[in-house]
């Protein structure tokens, strides 16, 4: 606030000048040419705000907060508003808090719009009132994708908006329960100097609205587009500042969606929602093996299933591999869905450990149906489909593997493994292939176990 009147303290408030980058978002007392914090040249703008001491002097003094007994905070867990999808409120922890802000991150076109619609549409359809705010799509357009993916119910209001002001006076007078924002990168607010979806304006916009949510009471959600390097214009810098940061991930071309919290106040971070992306909008997935491995192709050479966990919940997926003589002088090593330095690294250890030439070779790896493979308790699947595919001969169908290989050659153990084989038994695999001491007791009823201390022995018992 810049303005000299004030109507109830009698106080002027001063304002000071300060100067902020436009890149980084710090502010400096003087202009400089570079910004000190970001080195970017030229980013620093003028800015003139009210100083601290004058606004907590002139605030009265019933507004001023004091301690309370912490048993004397009200507080309960039904409080939560459930949004009705249950991969969301998984995520979530059981559902919205009044008072807090949510942010939902990803790549733009994953389907961060379609899951906030969703999501309005669900609560909506409770009879409780979803105020979405579009900045990015006019309201015609979010009426027509509502039509296609779902029904509304009666109390989904739309507000086709971008500035702060009037956003915030929309709140006011519509009483919503909950408030969405798709996207808080073109909400602007006209006195900070940077234009819309610059780091200083998505920051100061996201702190007004979070006060208000606080204030308030509505649980807010906020769409924020990440680019793939993760640092422009935004979400990054508001993971701090909010209650949780709900990521969408998935590959493009492909219609697996995974929703991970990335930070939540609320909840467990171990959660994910799994959907699928349908022509109708996003469908809910309870059994994400099954999709993963309706095309498996599992009689060929170089495909291995391999069981990971995303957060809690096991994932059988298929890896495949396709090793051949490399083309131009350097092997090339092409991993899709599966970190680089994993496959270098197990290429590295097939060949020293067991003598196979992959130095000269070429090789392709993929984790089918867009999952992404964190973690190293694909290695196993990974290195037994490379064998595979080098000696040209398939794996059994029905076995299933899980473990970690080390650059010795050993395989260890993963944790998790009898929620893993549980997973496997339930969709029809017989054996598995796992670490010595993986399991404190026997297997899955009706499974095989066998114990694969090291890389030597896959091959000899799988692929020789
Ligand atoms: P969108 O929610 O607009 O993504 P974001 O808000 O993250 O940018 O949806 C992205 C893509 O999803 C879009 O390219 C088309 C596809 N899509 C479907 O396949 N089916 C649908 O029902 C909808 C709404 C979108
Ligand atoms: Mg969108």
């Amino acid at each position: 606030m810049t303005t000299a009147e004030n109507t109830d303290g009698g106080t002027v408030p001063r304002a000071r000048t300060i100067f902020l980058c436009l890149e980084c978002g710090t502010s400096h007392e003087r202009h400089m040419g570079r910004c000190p914090d970001c080195n970017t040249f030229n980013s620093l703008k003028e800015h003139r705000i009210a100083t601290e001491s004058a606004r907590t002097k002139s605030r009265p003094v019933e507004e001023r907060s004091t301690a309370v007994l912490i048993d004397q905070v009200e507080a309960c867990e039904e409080d939560r508003i459930a949004t009705g999808l249950i991969e969301v409120d998984r995520v979530l922890g059981g559902g919205l808090v009044p008072g807090s802000g949510m942010l939902i991150s990803g790549e733009p076109g994953i389907g961060k719009s379609t899951l906030l619609l969703q999501i309005a549409q669900s609560i909506s359809r409770q009879g409780k009132r979803f105020l979405y705010i579009t900045g990015e799509e006019s309201a015609a357009q979010v009426r027509l994708r509502s039509d296609r993916i779902g029904e509304a119910g009666n109390e989904l209001w739309l507000h086709s908006e971008c500035d702060l002001d009037s956003i915030e006076q929309q709140i006011g007078e519509n009483h919503p329960a909950v408030v969405g924002i798709d996207s808080i990168q073109t909400v602007s607010w006209d006195e900070i100097p940077a234009g819309a979806g610059g780091v200083v304006q998505v920051r100061e916009v996201t702190s007004r609205l979070l006060n208000l949510a606080r204030k308030v009471g509505f649980p807010l959600l906020m769409v924020g587009h990440v680019t793939k390097d993760g640092s422009v214009a935004g979400p990054r810098t508001l993971e701090h500042m909010v209650d949780g940061v709900l990521q969408f991930e998935g590959e493009r071309g492909h219609n697996l969606r995974i929703l991970r919290a990335l930070k939540n106040r609320f909840g467990s971070t171990d959660e994910v929602g799994i959907f699928e992306m349908r022509s109708d909008g996003l469908r809910q997935v309870d059994n994400p093996s099954g999709l993963l491995l309706s095309h498996r192709h599992s009689a060929s050479p170089g495909s291995a299933t391999a069981a990971v966990l995303e957060g809690t919940r096991p994932l059988l997926v298929e890896i495949q591999a396709l090793v051949t003589p490399a083309a131009h002088g350097a092997p090339a090593r092409k991993p899709s869905g599966i970190e680089a330095g994993r496959l270098s690294m197990l290429a590295a250890v097939l060949e020293k450990r067991l003598g196979i030439p992959l130095g000269g070779c070429d090789i392709h790896a993929n984790a089918v149906g867009g999952v992404k493979l964190k973690g190293t308790a694909g290695d196993l699947a990974l290195a037994a489909a490379i064998l595979s595919s080098f000696h040209d001969r398939s794996l059994p169908r029905d076995v299933i593997f899980a473990g970690e290989v080390g650059l010795l050659g050993e395989v260890r153990p993963v944790p998790g493994t009898r929620q893993r084989l549980e997973e496997a038994s339930r969709l029809g695999f017989h054996s598995a292939c796992v670490a010595p001491g993986s399991l404190d007791g026997p297997g899955p009823e009706g499974m095989r176990i066998h114990e694969t201390a090291e890389l030597a022995t896959l091959a000899s018992r799988f692929v020789e």
